[in-house]
């Protein structure tokens, strides 16, 4: 039985959220600069997407670049927006025809007006597309984004259209820039490192998270598909004793 066959399809995470990290130490590796990593990046994402659409996975959250990203040097985040540019340009017909339905959530009004513009007319394009939700993360961070939620509450409490009462998890999940899409309940980050990073820190409440050592250029379906086995091997309790999980996914 190969890896692919041996997923349980009954179940699968519906959102799998993912950190792309190590771009640059897997250039540095091969005596390359930071961009090209980049770029060998871009390959994983196309694989990715792919590999989500042949398991059948609904959703799939990338942090292509936070908000802290804009500290790095001018011209990584030059190349950064420039990559991302093309990348839309390039590979939108494929996404199309692959029924993929495109998002983004983040500041976006922080990105260049040329990215904007390649972001809105990908959503248009594919906004009647009914497979892999693909949920670009650009100029996104969690905290950003749980402030933001929480000035349009506020601004709502003012105006007086809602009491403070009605404040509850589900009103504020509507206010966040997720409000559409169900919560990961895998979160995986590649290259090493075992934080979350500003990262959906809302939304992961109760994901089961995953760590490799792989960097993003390395990572692929092999390795998607190594991290969606390992999902399934655990028992997930929100909460609850072991003893209420078993007894709950016993057959009548
Ligand atoms: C982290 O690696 C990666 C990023 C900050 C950017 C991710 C971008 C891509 C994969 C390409 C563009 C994406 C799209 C959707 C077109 P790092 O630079 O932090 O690596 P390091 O930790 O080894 O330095």
């Amino acid at each position: 039985m190969d890896a692919l066959q041996s997923i349980d399809k009954s179940r699968l995470p519906k959102h799998i959220a993912i950190i792309m990290d190590g771009n640059g130490r897997w250039a540095k590796e091969r005596g390359q600069d930071r961009i090209y990593g980049h770029h060998e990046g871009v390959k994983s994402v196309r694989d990715i997407v792919n590999a989500c659409g042949e398991i059948g996975i609904d959703y799939l959250t990338l942090y292509a670049f936070s908000t802290e990203n804009w500290n790095r040097p001018k011209a990584e985040v030059d190349a950064l927006m420039e990559l991302l540019v093309n990348t839309l340009r390039k590979e939108i017909d494929e996404l199309h025809k692959n029924n993929v339905k495109m998002h983004v959530i983040g500041d976006l009004e922080s990105m260049p007006t040329i990215c904007q513009k390649e972001l809105n007319e990908a959503k248009e394009i594919t906004v009647n597309n009914t497979g892999v939700n693909l949920i670009l993360a650009l100029s996104y961070s969690s905290r950003w984004e749980i402030i933001e939620a929480t000035k349009n509450i506020a601004k709502k409490v003012s105006e007086g259209t809602i009491i403070p009462d009605e404040i509850d998890e589900e009103l504020f999940r509507k206010a966040l820039s997720t409000s559409d899409f169900p919560d990961p309940e895998l979160m995986i980050r590649t290259s090493g490192e075992t934080r979350i990073s500003n990262y959906l820190l809302f939304q992961l409440a109760y994901a089961e998270l995953y760590f490799t050592n792989v960097h993003w250029p390395d990572f692929r379906m092999p390795q998607l598909i190594e991290a969606i086995l390992n999902y399934q091997q655990r028992e997930r309790r929100f909460g609850k004793t072991s003893e209420q999980i078993q007894k709950h996914n016993k057959p009548a």
